[in-house]
């Protein structure tokens, strides 16, 4: 039988993703991986999967739904052993194994044997804490918080390997989508230097009913909550925070930048009425909130640079981005060899978000299973160094400045001499007919500048007095 690791207490931990050949007598690790080993190299056949041990921390949305596909899945070799919740006695179900433990106490984990301790009580403590125990406790971690990995994900990497274990976040960034994945091993033969992404289902929930329905947003936001599509406070969505700290994930794991989540622009969605999407439409878009980073390669004069910003933008009808209804997550990857590769799905929910955390599950007990059995890498060898790149969201792309104002004579002269002096070409001007002209909605288009020129140029228009609302500024992307 395998032997597991409480009978090599203090022995020396044999490496998990070392690509050494193991030579000499094997050396047994917290798991019990090398006993499978010696068993190996003493000319046993047929070494079986390794039972690999699970442990949940927290049993809400996203843990049952692992706790459910866990025991439901047939001929895994992984079983789940805790399940950890504070006031755990109302979360008790009758459909879990009897063997599965119920606790409010972490030690009862870190104390286990269990190999994967699987965060997804979210926060950041006492979260963050927990993941470094059980990470110097010989444990490996799956989390699926964006925020905890946006924030500290380059520390505790760095505290896995030093552990010889690993830290897997791949529902960290829009749910089911394997784009975590994706990016790091599908994609990982192309030099990205695009990501462009609708990674907050919210937003884009609100977005698709405003444009199907011509409500207002404030409308479509208290639809979304009564259906749950949006939380109480809606703030970390609807301001961009949310999918910020994602786009900082998908930069250090696609275009190996290490940027921090507060780097990141950030604009909100609430100013969005249904007009813009009759305008949007009007010039063949449509509009999403959109979360782009773009690498700048290094130059003489210049550092590396990094455009990247969360913002509503318009988006081209014929763009995959734009076909994007609902709840949905869609990522679009850019690579110098391989171009457009683009990863869609249910960017949220329980069942979607639990098949990722399954699969980095699985993707860890493989692994242990290669150590145990051919000691093959599981280390990011290979990959590009990381940078610490400039963060500017100074795109240059056209413009889209939808105005509401009190109608008078001479209010387009007026716009199209701040333009002009600060160096803006005007491309279109469109007035949908029939509006009431004490609030009267119209727009301008601009030629490709800078967004800095833009905003230099609105904060001297904000200040007219024919205004009703601050003009809203737009890209087109
Ligand atoms: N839901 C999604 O669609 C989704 C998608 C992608 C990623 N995620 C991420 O997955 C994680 C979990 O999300 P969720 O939707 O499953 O949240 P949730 O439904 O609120 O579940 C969290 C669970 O953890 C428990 N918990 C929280 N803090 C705890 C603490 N300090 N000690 C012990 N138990 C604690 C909660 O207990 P109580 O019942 O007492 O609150 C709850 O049962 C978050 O990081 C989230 O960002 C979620």
């Amino acid at each position: 039988m395998w032997t597991n690791s409480s009978a090599y207490p203090t022995q020396p931990p044999f490496r998990f993703g070392d690509n050494r050949k193991m030579t000499g007598p094997p050396k047994p690790n917290a798991t019990g991986s090398s006993a499978v080993a010696a068993r190996i190299n003493a000319g046993e056949k047929n070494v079986g999967p390794q039972a690999c041990n699970v442990a949940l921390l927290g049993f809400g949305t996203v843990g049952s739904s692992v706790a459910r596909i866990l025991c439901e899945r047939p001929n895994t070799h992984l079983r789940l052993t805790h399940v950890l919740n504070r006031n755990v006695a109302r979360k008790k179900v009758d459909w879990l194994p009897s063997s599965v433990q119920w606790t409010e106490n972490i030690d009862d984990v870190l104390s286990s044997k269990a190999d994967i301790v699987v965060e997804v009580m979210g926060g950041l403590q006492p979260t963050e804490d927990w993941i470094r125990r059980a990470l110097t406790s010989g444990k490996s971690v799956v989390t699926a918080n964006k925020q905890l990995i946006a924030r500290s994900g380059p520390e505790l990497i760095g505290l896995a390997r030093q552990m010889n274990q690993q830290i897997q976040f791949g529902a960290s960034v829009a749910g089911g989508v394997p784009v975590i994945s994706g990016l790091h091993d599908g994609l990982g033969g192309d030099e990205l230097f695009k990501i462009r992404g609708i990674l907050n289902g919210t937003c884009n929930y609100i977005l698709s009913q405003i444009e199907a329905n011509g409500i207002p947003f404030a409308t479509a936001l208290r639809e979304a909550q009564k259906l749950g599509f949006a939380e109480a406070d809606p703030t970390e969505d609807i301001d961009g925070l949310d999918a910020r700290a994602k786009l900082a994930i998908l930069a250090r794991v696609g275009l190996h930048c290490n940027i921090k989540p507060e780097s990141i622009v950030a604009r909100s969605v609430s100013a969005i009425d249904a007009v813009d999407f009759e305008y949007a439409n009007q010039l063949g878009c449509t509009i999403r909130q959109i979360s782009c980073a773009e690498l700048m390669p290094e130059s003489k004069s210049k550092a590396t640079q990094l455009f990247a910003a969360v913002q509503p933008a318009l988006v081209e009808l014929a763009s995959p981005l734009a076909r994007v209804e609902g709840s949905q997550n869609l990522v679009v990857a850019t690579g110098k060899y391989g171009g457009e590769t683009v990863f869609g799905g249910h960017g949220a929910g329980g069942h979607p978000t639990a098949v990722a955390v399954v699969s980095d599950i699985l993707a860890i007990a493989r692994s242990r299973q290669a150590t145990v059995t051919t000691t093959t890498t599981t280390s990011d060898a290979g990959q590009p160094a990381e940078t610490t790149p400039t963060v500017t969201a100074d795109f240059t792309a056209k413009h889209y400045l939808r105005f509401l104002v009190k109608d008078r004579p001479g209010i387009i002269a007026t716009l199209a001499t701040i333009l002009s002096q600060s160096g803006i070409n005007i491309d279109s001007v469109l007035q949908k007919p029939g509006c009431p002209k004490s609030h009267l909605p119209f727009l301008i288009t601009l030629e490709e500048c800078k967004a800095s020129l833009v905003e230099q140029a609105l904060q001297q228009i904000n200040s007219l007095d024919f205004l009703v609302q601050p003009c809203l500024h737009l890209p087109i992307l």
